[in-house]
């Protein structure tokens, strides 16, 4: 089918590259002329593995290409995804400028039926907006229709979730754009849950904020295994094997950021709000993320007595592993509060330190280190603040001799705390 993709960011180029990976013709637009040009000479505006291959070898095949008119989506798609930023405003509402500008963008050049699909993560209500919109401003008594298709791509693991997902939801206002919607997801062989608009939005906020709603439960349990002297991993470990709970998403750390959980979750409080339920308990998730951070520096207070005029090394800066964002990153906050210490850092990340360098302040008190193993020259104490699983294979031995004492703060739990006090380690985790 003839598709396009409005909005190249992490949703929007990665649906268009899997979606002509599928076999689908596809044309990805955004007003951002400088990304689409880097994209028309097979450069990637961001980092997702396995991106790179499928764009460059879907380019090649010619059922990919890059413009930066809606118009040509118009003229050329059958079905338009709308894939554009919902970014959210200081009150913790959701900004839908951008969702209602390519909306009125699109009923201008409306001349035959189309399907426009929302793949933006957007309050419940909003699709109403969208077709309410399209009827507005488009010049002819055209037909369409407005279709909700929100993603669950996990940043890192975007292209993964997409290929392999564990369902379509499809919100529709009429059995019309169904057929099409079947066709486009047909080789991914998933379940298609297909309901009306409301219900599909709500489904999107509703996941996230489960999913953040459970890691900050498996942190306030580990509050709790600190406490008791438990182990918040073997407890996760037990109650995961439920399958009614499951062991994803109950890693206990530094508490979540990035661009979607922090924003989906004041964006879902604020919707409650807005239908007259005062949703507490995600209240108190928000909460609970936030005194994680503060019981981490607690941590590393009381062993460092003084952090003032003290080295750090940190490992990791963007928010999660195998991503380049920084956005919402608990571990650019981390740095943060400790050069308002005055601590001085030495940091390394293997692909957010180009991104991290716009938050963090530009001077001597900020150490950017290429090699992972060097991070730790005459450091105090090493931090870890991602769980990129290659600071697993940290070399110990040259950290322990290249710090003035061996003192690891592990703030996602990546190395095993027995093993680690055996070496001769002061090791502080999260937990445990
Ligand atoms: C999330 C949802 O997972 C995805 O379905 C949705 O489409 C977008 O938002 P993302 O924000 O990319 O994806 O990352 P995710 O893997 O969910 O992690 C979010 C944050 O939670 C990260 O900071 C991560 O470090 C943290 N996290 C995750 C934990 O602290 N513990 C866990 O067990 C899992």
């Amino acid at each position: 089918m003839k598709l396009a993709i409005i909005g190249t960011g992490y949703v929007g180029l990665v649906t268009g590259a899997c979606f002509a990976e599928l076999g689908h013709q596809v044309l990805c637009v955004d007003n951002d002329t400088a990304k689409v040009e880097l994209l028309r000479s097979g450069g990637l505006p961001i980092y997702e593995p396995g991106l790179e291959g499928i764009v460059a070898r879907n380019v090649q095949a010619g059922r990919l290409a890059f413009s930066s008119e809606i118009a040509d989506a118009v003229a050329q798609a059958e079905v338009i995804f709308i894939a554009v930023p919902t970014p959210p405003l200081p009150d913790g509402s959701v900004d839908l400028s951008f969702i209602e500008g390519v909306a009125r963008e699109i009923a201008a050049h409306l001349t035959a039926y189309r399907i426009v699909v929302d793949k933006s993560t957007v309050p419940v209500k909003t699709g109403e907006k969208v077709a309410e919109t399209i009827r507005r401003y488009s010049k002819a008594r055209v037909e369409f229709d407005v279709v909700s298709n929100p993603e669950f791509l996990r940043e890192g693991f975007a292209v993964e979730d997409l290929m392999r997902p564990d369902r379509i939801v499809i919100g529709v206002q009429s059995p019309r754009p169904v057929l099409a919607m079947r066709e486009i997801y047909a080789p991914l062989e998933a379940p298609m849950v297909v309901t009306d608009i409301n219900s599909a939005e709500l489904i999107k906020h509703a996941a996230n904020s489960f999913l953040a709603l459970k890691i900050s439960y498996i942190n306030a349990v580990a509050a709790l295994c600190e406490a008791s002297g438990a182990n918040v991993q073997e407890v996760a470990n037990g109650i995961g094997l439920d399958q009614r709970i499951g062991r994803r998403f109950l890693d206990a750390g530094i508490g979540f950021g990035g661009s979607c959980f922090p924003k989906d979750l004041s964006a879902f409080i604020k919707i409650a709000e807005t239908l007259g339920y005062d949703f507490r308990l995600l209240k108190e998730v928000q909460q609970i993320n936030a005194q994680q951070m503060d019981r981490f520096l607690r941590k590393i207070a009381d062993t460092l007595w003084v952090i003032k005029d003290k080295r750090l090394g940190v490992l990791g800066l963007a928010f999660k592993q195998n991503t380049d964002d920084v956005r919402m990153s608990p571990a650019i906050e981390l740095c943060r509060r400790l050069l308002a210490e005055g601590a001085r850092l030495r940091v390394h990340d293997p692909r957010a330190m180009a991104k991290a360098r716009a938050l963090l302040p530009p001077g001597p008190t900020v150490e950017y280190v290429d090699e992972r193993d060097a991070v730790a020259e005459g450091c105090d104490a090493l931090v870890i603040a991602t769980e990129w699983p290659e600071f697993k294979e940290l070399d110990l031995e040259r950290a322990r001799r290249a710090l003035t004492h061996p003192i690891l703060f592990d703030g996602r739990n990546l190395f095993d705390r027995e093993e680690m006090e055996r070496l001769g380690w002061v090791y502080k985790s999260v937990g445990r």
